[in-house]
């Protein structure tokens, strides 16, 4: 390899896109609108795409052995159907290509103590006992920042509990390119929120969707079957008023507004053209309609990751294919990575 260290000026960086999301089980309506259908989207515009499970991230959280493999796997089969077509996109497990983690040692040696101790998502999952938080977990955004550098991605969709994080790889960028006196990382665009970019529990209209709730009422899993989600729907928390025709009308309603929110959101639709269609009506009228669509457009994508799993070469068969092809476009930014900090490659 010559000494010569190539450099980069930002607008000569590929349109890119990449992200990731973690194998830790339970997939819910809020992975789906607020995630992977912004990344189906964008598959289908001008960017190369790249997409992650990123297992590595997981078990900075303790993961169960015997259903981490499951649940990547699951994580798998829920993109593919999705609609993420893996000839499309680069679909694969983040321990699969190892230059994301010896970037992440770099970086981690880019990144400041400061930086990192001011993330608020670790000190949100560390709790009251930080001191008993895995040193993984301190030191997951820097991971991140290389599983996105390492392909030298332009624009990364997340939600917007991320935001920090990609500062964060704009930071570590702007750092190591001065310290080297190169311009070799490009600044990322994040592309924040998804077409539902906040999907709310259905029991509570100003907390997130989540896995974790203790409440199964409170959320659609990927797997819930037709009577299941209706069930769900008709036990969702409302307020006594009709539905109003305006956008303004749902200030200060937050379950009202989830609930049209996620009904625009599976009809790509905007709120805006929802609400001068249905307002006025009440929600025992609203709500067998947000069933109805619901279950049309979830019931396949739950068949289709039932189909996927129930086989599981064919998923496997695409992740080595996506290691093979996102490791040949990291591969030869690691080593120019090591070329400029003067790391020896005999
Ligand atoms: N931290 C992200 C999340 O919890 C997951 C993630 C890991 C990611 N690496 C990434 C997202 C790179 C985007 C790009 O949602």
């Amino acid at each position: 390899m010559s000494n010569a260290v190539q450099t980069h000026s930002n607008d000569t960086f590929k349109k890119r896109v990449f992200s990731g999301i973690q194998p830790s089980g339970g997939l819910t309506l809020g992975n789906y609108l607020g995630a992977v259908k912004r990344f189906v989207q964008m598959q289908q515009e001008d960017y190369e795409t790249i997409y992650c499970m990123v297992d590595l991230h997981a078990i900075t959280t303790w993961q169960d052995p015997k259903k981490l493999k499951h649940n990547t796997r699951e994580l798998a089969a829920f993109f593919i159907a999705s609609g993420i077509d893996p000839d499309k996109s680069i679909l694969f497990n983040q321990s699969g290509v190892s230059a994301h983690v010896e970037l992440g040692w770099v970086f981690n040696c880019v990144a400041r103590m400061g930086w990192m101790k001011r993330m608020t998502q670790f000190k949100d999952k560390a709790g009251k006992n930080a001191e008993n938080a895995s040193l993984g977990l301190f030191g997951y955004p820097a991971l991140m920042a290389a599983d996105i550098l390492v392909y030298h991605a332009t624009h990364v969709p997340v939600g917007d509990d991320q935001k920090q994080h990609l500062e964060l790889t704009r930071d570590i960028a702007a750092k190591f390119n001065h310290d080297f006196g190169v311009d070799f990382f490009p600044m990322i665009e994040p592309v924040i929120g998804g077409p539902a970019a906040r999907v709310m529990s259905l029991r509570d209209g100003s907390k997130k969707m989540s896995k974790s709730d203790p409440s199964d009422l409170s959320r659609i899993n990927m797997g819930d079957d037709a009577d299941t989600i209706a069930q769900k729907f008709r036990k969702a928390k409302t307020d006594p008023d009709a539905l109003p025709s305006e956008e303004v009308g749902l200030e200060g309603r937050a379950e009202a507004k989830n609930l049209i929110s996620i009904y625009a959101a599976l009809g790509d639709q905007g709120v805006s053209d929802i609400l001068s269609d249905v307002g006025g009506k009440q929600f025992s009228e609203f709500k067998p309609m947000l069933v109805e669509r619901a279950v049309e457009k979830l019931s396949p994508i739950s068949q289709e990751m039932a189909r996927l799993m129930e086989d599981t070469s064919e998923i496997d068969r695409v992740l080595a294919k996506g290691v093979e092809k996102a490791t040949a476009i990291a591969i030869p930014v690691l080593k120019e990575t090591y070329e400029i900090v003067g790391i020896l490659q005999p």
